[in-house]
Order: structure tokens, then sequence, then C-alpha cells
């Protein structure tokens, strides 16, 4: 039997999916540097679940505005967080070979390309918020900030970067404890998430209590999100996840699972999750995130 949280996805992915679809590619199409542009557009077109877009538009729309009035924040979100999966899959990081269902980025255009492409997707997110028109030049500025905070080192790569240490912890046997581990799953995984509410909620010009309700809840949501991957790489199947599993594992990362066991990684699951739906509350209609954040957190993909 469908839950209702189930039908509420199911009718945002349905009504939604077509707007990120057509806004996704038109920034990478054409101009010079053939090779790179289509490096760009192969990861992008790749599929993935749209989950940062999706929630940026719902946040929009949470707050009574139309989904397309953050349409580019959407895309922005995207872009950054396709550029973040090409370069966590190369050889000096995950060193991965699967990604999306298709053969990493690296593996098709070379090692140069790929950093290349990563490079040209991070840029192309700030000049796609530039030239929204429908945003002031003020919430422009907010989300070049807010953008820049959550892919750079206090963001997604200084994750990226606790992490790349935490295998060197791991095989040096070096204990390390919870808290080390949800400062790596929030920067590295929960600062994008949480950009992605806070986007929307700049292009639906919500006021600052609100803004601060969403951040707080998209960190605990991301936080959910990558309890949820290092769950999903240790129970699921390639097949099912597009990208190799038992890889945590293999690369010794530190991980939820690791620390806690499955049972304890499932806990820290539901409390993260919990704690968003809390923090969603407030907002004026939050049912969709809040049916975004149940359904996020059984995912299995
Ligand atoms: C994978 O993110 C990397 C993590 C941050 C856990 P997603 O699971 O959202 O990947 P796609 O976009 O669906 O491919
Ligand atoms: C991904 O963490 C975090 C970022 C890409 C920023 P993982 O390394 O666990 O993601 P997957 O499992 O390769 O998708
Ligand atoms: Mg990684
Ligand atoms: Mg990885
Ligand atoms: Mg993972």
């Amino acid at each position: 039997m469908t839950s209702h949280f189930e039908s509420v996805v199911k009718a945002d992915i349905e009504r939604l999916i077509p707007l990120i679809e057509s806004a996704l590619l038109p920034p990478v199409s054409g101009g010079e540097a053939p090779k790179l542009r289509e490096a760009m557009r192969y990861s992008l077109e790749a599929g993935g679940k749209r989950v940062r877009p999706l929630l940026c538009l719902l946040t929009a729309e949470s707050l009574g505005k139309p989904a397309q009035s953050a349409l580019s924040c959407a895309i922005a979100m995207e872009y950054v967080h396709t550029y973040s999966l090409i370069h966590d899959d190369l050889p000096a990081m995950d060193d991965d070979d699967l990604r999306r269902g298709k053969p990493t980025n690296h593996k098709v255009y070379g090692e140069g390309q790929a950093i290349l492409a990563g490079d040209g997707l991070l840029t192309e997110a700030f000049g796609i918020l530039a030239g929204d028109a429908a945003l002031s030049a003020a919430q422009k500025v907010e989300t070049f900030q807010i953008l820049a905070d959550a892919a750079g080192c206090r963001g997604m790569v200084g994750g990226q970067s606790l992490d790349l240490e935490g295998e060197v912890l791991c095989r040096s046997g070096k204990p390390y404890d919870r808290s080390h581990l949800q400062l790596i799953h929030r920067l590295k995984t929960g600062a994008l998430l949480r950009a992605s509410l806070e986007l929307g909620a700049i292009a639906a010009g919500a006021a600052q209590d609100t803004r601060s309700a969403l951040r707080e809840a998209g960190a605990a949501l991301g936080l959910a999100f990558q309890i949820q991957d290092d769950i999903l790489d240790t129970t699921s199947t390639s097949d099912v996840m597009g990208k190799r599993v038992r890889k945590d594992e293999e690369k010794c990362k530190i991980t939820y699972p690791k620390l806690l066991g499955l049972d304890g990684a499932r806990k820290a699951l539901r409390e993260a999750t919990e704690r968003a739906i809390f923090l969603l509350q407030p907002i004026p209609n939050p049912a969709s995130l809040i049916a975004w954040a149940n359904i996020l957190s059984m995912r299995t993909n």
C-alpha cells in the first residue's frame, strides 16, 4: 500500500522533475571547448535523483512562492552537487568507476577533462545565479555567499578533506569519535543540502527567522542523507544504487555503520530525520518537505 508520504513525494516528482530537466542543460550548450562541454553534460544527463534541486523548489513552494521562482537556485545546486560527485570519483579520491549507472566521468573523458568538467560546473553555478533576472542584486549576493560557504572549505570541500584524512585515521587504527564523524558528514553532504533549502528560501524572499529554521532543518536532513548513504553502501547493491557498494570498507572510510553498527546507524538516521521534521514544523506549508524528510530516510538508492 502506498503511504501518504509516498503519494506526496511521487506527485512532487511528477510535477517538478520536468521543470528541472528543462532548465538543466541550456547553460552548458554550445560555445567553445566542445570536449569540456560534453563532459559537463555527460554527468548532468546521467541522471541522479535530483534531491537538491527538488528540495530547493519545494522550499520556495513551502513559503507560498511558485517553484519557478527558485529554478536558477535549484539548477545551481545540482551543478555544484554534480561537480562534487565527479571529483569524489577521481582516482585521487574515492577511485570509483560507476556513477548514476554509467562509467564515471574520468573513465570516459580522462582525469584532466573530468577535473575541468567539475571546475566548469562549479563556476557555472555562480554564473547561473548571476544571470537570473528575477533575483534582486541583494538576493544574488546572498545566494553567492551561501553557496560559497556551503561548497568551500567551511562546507563540502572541507568535509571531503576531513573524509580523506579519515582514511588515514582508519588505516592507522587511531580512535575517532561520533562528533568527529558527524562533522565530516555535516560538511561533506549536509552543507549542500542545507544550502538547497536556504537558496529556495532566499528566492522566496523569506524572513530571517524562517531562513534560519530552514537552514537548521536542511543541515539535519543532510546529515540524515549521508548516514543513509553509509548504510546503503553496506546493505544495497550496485544495480540499485548505480554506483559501487562496499566501497567504504575497501577505502577504510569512517562511517556510521562502522562506528555504531547497523542498528546504531539506523537510530542516528532516525534521530537526524526527526530533528529535521521538528525544525520544519513552523514553516508556513511544511507538508511536502516533511514527506520528503520521511521518504529520504527510507530511500533504497
Ligand atoms: C550521492 O548523492 C553523494 C552523497 C552526498 C551521499 P545522491 O545520492 O544525491 O546522488 P545522485 O544525485 O542521486 O546521483
Ligand atoms: C560523497 O560522499 C560526498 C560528496 C560527493 C561531497 P561519498 O563518497 O560517500 O558519496 P558516494 O557514496 O561516492 O556517492
Ligand atoms: Mg567520498
Ligand atoms: Mg564516494
Ligand atoms: Mg557513500
